[in-house]
């Protein structure tokens, strides 16, 4: 088994986000900003938030957290988005999801300014994607074809199954894989696909992205196959300090015996939704005011 961390990857990343900032600083420009929205306690949630905030201020950018409690009325996070979009100080505004059930996500996702939308989510910039123009790309599957692309991983000609059609993740990722130039051939499963095995036993390829630990084991997989776990699941471990550990969605210990390559959970593609959030930061500075 080959282990493909994003630690190195994330730190490349990060380091040429460091250097372009240096020079966008240096010509005169005030240092990229970025908003972070979080409703609710959440805790999976508020440490996403935590490492996004700590990236940025590791990277000298600006940086406004918003932190609003469970039972805050939909009127009121729109009109935060409002007076975020119009803050001339602000480059890239992210509202953490998910949001609580009484908010609609995607009347909050659609009010935010599509120049701003470092997250990618807006449906001008998830239209633009798909037709293949300039776009900010949703953070999670940019980081994954980086990750790709760092380990000299091919997708051309390639049959990718993708376990998982979300917006944030399954979708997009599909969409950035299609697209002319990955040239990948791509499946997407749900839940209710009849036959999982079917589909990522041909797949030289496997993004799983369902939410559920051990949605595939080495039984799932052809020798020579590359797996992202997109997964972050908490499993109750009272031999830990903070009483869980993380698990990625696919069993990463039944592959130690073959031929395949996996990213890791920890260490793994979560870390480069980070990294991916800050080039986008800084993407939106330069784009709405670099000299
Ligand atoms: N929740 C899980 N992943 C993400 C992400 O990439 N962005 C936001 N805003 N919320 C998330």
């Amino acid at each position: 088994m080959r282990r493909l961390g994003c630690k190195k990857v994330s730190d490349a990343v990060l380091e040429s986000i460091r250097s372009r900032t240096e020079s966008f600083i240096g010509c005169g420009n005030s240092a990229p900003s970025l908003a972070v929205v979080l409703v609710g306690e959440d805790p999976a949630s508020q440490t996403y938030v935590r490492k996004k905030a700590e990236a940025a201020a590791s990277l000298g950018f600006r940086h406004f957290q918003y932190t609003l409690s469970a039972d805050t009325e939909e009127e009121e996070l729109l009109a935060l988005v409002d007076e975020l979009n119009k803050r001339d100080d602000i480059d890239g505004i992210l509202v953490q999801l998910p949001l609580p059930p009484s908010i609609d996500t995607d009347k909050v996702i659609d009010r935010i300014s599509p120049e701003k939308d470092v997250d990618g989510f807006t449906p001008i910039n998830i239209g633009r994607m798909a037709i293949g123009k300039d776009a900010f790309i949703p953070c999670t599957p940019k980081g994954i074809m980086e990750t790709l692309r760092y380990y000299g991983i091919e997708t051309a000609g390639k049959n990718v199954t993708i376990i998982g059609r979300s917006n944030i993740v399954g979708k997009p990722m599909a969409l950035l894989l299609m697209q002319k130039g990955a040239d990948a051939t791509v499946t997407v499963c749900n839940t209710r696909t009849k036959d999982l095995k079917e589909h990522t036993l041909s797949a030289d390829i496997i993004i799983v992205a369902a939410g559920h630990p051990g949605t595939i084991d080495s039984s799932f997989v052809k020798d020579g196959a590359v797996i992202i776990d997109v997964g972050v699941n908490r499993i109750d471990d009272p031999s830990k300090e903070k009483g869980f550990r993380l698990s990625g969605d696919a069993d990463y210990d039944s592959f130690t015996d073959r031929s395949v390559s996996i990213t890791p959970v920890p260490g793994g593609v979560g870390l480069m939704t980070v990294s991916m959030l800050m080039e986008n930061t800084l993407e939106a500075a330069i784009r709405r005011r670099g000299k």
